[in-house]
């Protein structure tokens, strides 16, 4: 009886230790391949998200679901500004590449207000009423040059689009926001959902309270993103070098 239960004491014993140093093993392997972040490092900066409403409203509801991706990220710390430019009256890109010169638009106007903004910004939210299943167009107009002028100031920060429509051709809208991002090596912040509300008046915006939860959720997740370029950041990881540009035309290389 006695050796049998010694018998087993020792077996327990065994497998206890064995799976113990298998863990402390497996522990190393990761602790070598983990990144360090310095937590005692205090240095803080205030992060900030530029939020554009393209709609030719101030304060409609485009405006509406972007001040409530204001107000989470704000609630997270996090500093916003939105920028009216749907009302403006904007000309197209004349294709001129006037602004490889300096990274400025030739149209002195919002744009470059918007470029010289970002130099400083952290992330972006783009907000289009739907018109005609697109964005609007002084939208289309104003992100045309602000990404062909400036697309070194919002590369490798994280931007969204937010859509509104009274009821359809919101996806293809959103879907036309995203475009600009993924040329232009932006991570692209999601929500639970596609970002979009539906109203025609702001009023309409705010019994949207699934719409208004994505955008809640939209800045929650865009503070997460930020916080953890930061923290990239802190730990040396930075953007990845990039390779000399190729450019062609399908066929011919072109200049
Ligand atoms: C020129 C124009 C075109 C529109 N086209 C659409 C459309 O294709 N689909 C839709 O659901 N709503 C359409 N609408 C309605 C707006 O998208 C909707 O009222 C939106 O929420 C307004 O946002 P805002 O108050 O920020 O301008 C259109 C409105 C205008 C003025």
């Amino acid at each position: 009886m006695k050796t049998r239960f010694l018998g087993l004491l020792s077996f327990f014993l065994f497998v206890l230790f064995g799976c113990q140093q298998g863990q402390d093993k497996q522990e190393k392997d990761i602790v070598t391949s983990k990144i360090e972040i310095n937590v005692n490092d205090t240095s803080t900066r205030f992060m900030k998200v530029l939020l554009i409403n393209g709609s030719p409203h101030e304060k409609g509801c485009t405006y509406t679901a972007l001040s409530e991706v204001a107000k989470a990220l704000n609630a997270d710390g996090i500093e916003t500004e939105i920028i009216h430019v749907g009302n403006e009256s904007l000309q197209g890109c004349r294709a001129c590449k006037g602004c490889k010169e300096n990274g400025e638009c030739v149209h002195i106007d919002i744009v470059n207000v918007v470029i010289e903004k970002a130099k400083s910004a952290d992330g972006f939210i783009f907000g289009s009423p739907v018109h005609y299943s697109g964005i609007s167009g002084t939208m289309k107009l104003f992100l045309d040059r602000l990404f062909y002028a400036g697309s070194k100031e919002l590369a490798y920060k994280p931007g969204a689009g937010v859509v509104s429509a009274r009821r359809a051709g919101t996806t293809a809208s959103l879907q036309q926001l995203n475009q600009y991002f993924t040329i232009n090596n932006m991570p692209v912040v999601s929500s639970q959902y596609w970002n979009m509300v539906h109203g025609n008046k702001p009023e309409d915006v705010l019994k949207d309270k699934e719409g208004l939860q994505i955008m809640r959720t939209l800045g929650h997740n865009m503070t997460w993103l930020l916080k953890s370029i930061e923290a990239g950041k802190k730990a040396g990881i930075s953007p990845p070098e990039t390779e000399p540009r190729e450019r062609t035309n399908f066929i011919e290389p072109t200049r």
